[in-house]
């Protein structure tokens, strides 16, 4: 038995912020019907392709486990066969840009006269206000959400980073939203309507940044190199480059081959705790007691020649190496892992959080499993489905069209002309 297993998801999402999502509730053992446009379908499917005529990783990552209907919900005998969805599901999921639903006719006031228990997730680029007509993508949302601002370095541009926080950031936002919802519907018996707007997700995960806005008041952020460097602060929290958020000096530095391998590097954190083994490990003991170097304090402004002669040992190992002799000695260290690595990396594998799936029309393709384990739910990832695969299958076991009124509904066009040929 799966958690969510006869929780049923109209998923009327596109792209990658709702597609993450409800892969994710799906993941979980609910049923996820995809509702495409016929013949043209999710527009990621023909989006960054590699392999000619065969769905895109970009869709087949984001849509594992789902079952996909052709529907035109803008055709009449389109609009019936929704109405029955819209019954017949708990959750409504959807990512159009601002008010497509209701040009389609499907407001929340209506989709709550149809079915009072259904809840409907919405990802938008911002909530209600001056923006909220805006369509959004991942790096408009880091931007306008406090990623970007707050990435780079100091004497550079605005930096977006590559976890797409604003798209599978919100995705998992809208997750929990629902989850939720569905935990106190128990209790009501009634739905409701759950946003997560992109912005407010991005700003959410920059939590910390506008902790340290705050802490300006106060005076300079002493962990940030900046302020060793004698740098003055301005009215916003900085880019910081690669220092670490949480107090304790860090850095990325290099290591053996960096000269030719761009991902030979590790994070390395002199957290105070680890200050004294930190000293043995780079051969200068001195630094343990020596005036100006004992304390944390004392060392804010010697951070660069620290860093410096931290580098010179790590530029003598490899990135591994130095994560194998760091650990022991609780010195916090991480190697800068390449996707190459991560996708060959024999532990994620065992996981399940690096899987290989079989497709149609692609052969064997690796993709990112469930990052998130339950012990007694386990997740079996099978491939996404091709465009309009499980629409009369869907027509009739879950909706009860059966004969003539499964006939009507193919013959009306509704369902796009695949099916037709898959029913005749
Ligand atoms: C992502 C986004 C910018 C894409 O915009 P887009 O490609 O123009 O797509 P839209 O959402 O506007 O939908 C396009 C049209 O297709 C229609 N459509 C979608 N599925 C349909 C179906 N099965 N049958 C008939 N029409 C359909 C929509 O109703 C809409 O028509 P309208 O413009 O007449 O209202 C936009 O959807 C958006 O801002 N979404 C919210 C934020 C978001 O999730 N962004 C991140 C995406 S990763």
């Amino acid at each position: 038995m799966k958690a969510l297993d006869g929780i049923k998801i109209l998923d009327f999402t596109h792209v990658q912020s709702g597609p993450t999502c409800t892969q994710l509730l799906a993941w979980f053992g609910a049923d996820v019907l995809k509702v495409e446009r016929p013949g043209v379908g999710d527009a990621t499917r023909k989006q960054l392709v590699d392999v000619p005529g065969a769905d895109s990783l970009y869709f087949t990552m984001l849509n594992h486990n789902k079952r996909s209907i052709e529907l035109n919900s803008k055709n009449e005998t389109g609009k019936e066969v929704l109405t029955r969805l819209i019954e017949e599901c708990d959750v409504l999921v959807e990512n159009f840009a601002p008010g497509a639903l209701d040009r389609m006719g499907f407001s929340w006031e209506r989709i709550q006269e149809i079915n009072p228990r259904i809840i409907m997730a919405s990802v938008k680029g911002f909530g209600p206000g001056k923006y909220e007509d805006c369509k959004v993508y991942e790096n408009v949302a880091q931007c306008a959400g406090g990623a970007a601002s707050t990435t780079g370095f100091l004497d550079g541009p605005p930096l977006v980073t590559g976890a797409q926080i604003g798209d599978s950031g919100t995705g998992l936002h809208l997750a929990l939203g629902i989850m939720t919802a569905l935990f106190q519907r128990e209790r009501t018996g009634r739905g409701q309507k759950v946003l997560a707007p992109m912005q407010d997700g991005v700003l959410n995960l920059c939590r910390v940044k506008l902790r340290d806005q705050q802490r300006l008041d106060a005076g300079p952020l002493k962990e940030y190199s900046q302020f060793g460097e004698g740098i003055p602060f301005g009215e916003a929290t900085p880019r910081a480059g690669n220092d670490s958020g949480g107090g304790q000096p860090g850095r990325i530095l290099k290591c053996k081959g960096w000269e030719t391998d761009p991902n030979a590097y590790t994070y390395f954190i002199t957290q105070a705790a680890v200050w004294e083994p930190i000293c043995d490990v780079i051969g200068k003991p001195e630094w343990k007691t020596a005036e100006g170097y004992a304390t944390p304090p004392e060392r804010l402004d010697k951070l660069n020649e620290i860093f410096g002669a931290i580098e010179e040992w790590t530029m003598t190992k490899t990135k591994f190496e130095v994560m194998d002799i760091c650990n022991p000695l609780n010195i916090p260290v991480g190697p800068i892992l390449s996707t190459k690595e991560l996708i060959e990396d024999e532990g994620l594998r065992a996981t399940g959080t690096i899987v290989d799936v079989d497709h149609p029309e692609r052969g064997t393709y690796a993709s990112v499993g469930c990052p998130i384990k339950l012990s007694d739910s386990p997740v079996d990832v099978t491939r996404s489905p091709l465009l309009g695969e499980h629409t009369v299958e869907i027509l009739r076991d879950v909706l009860g069209y059966e004969g003539e009124a499964l006939q009507a509904v193919i013959e009306s066009g509704a369902v796009g002309e695949a099916q037709k040929t898959a029913a005749e």
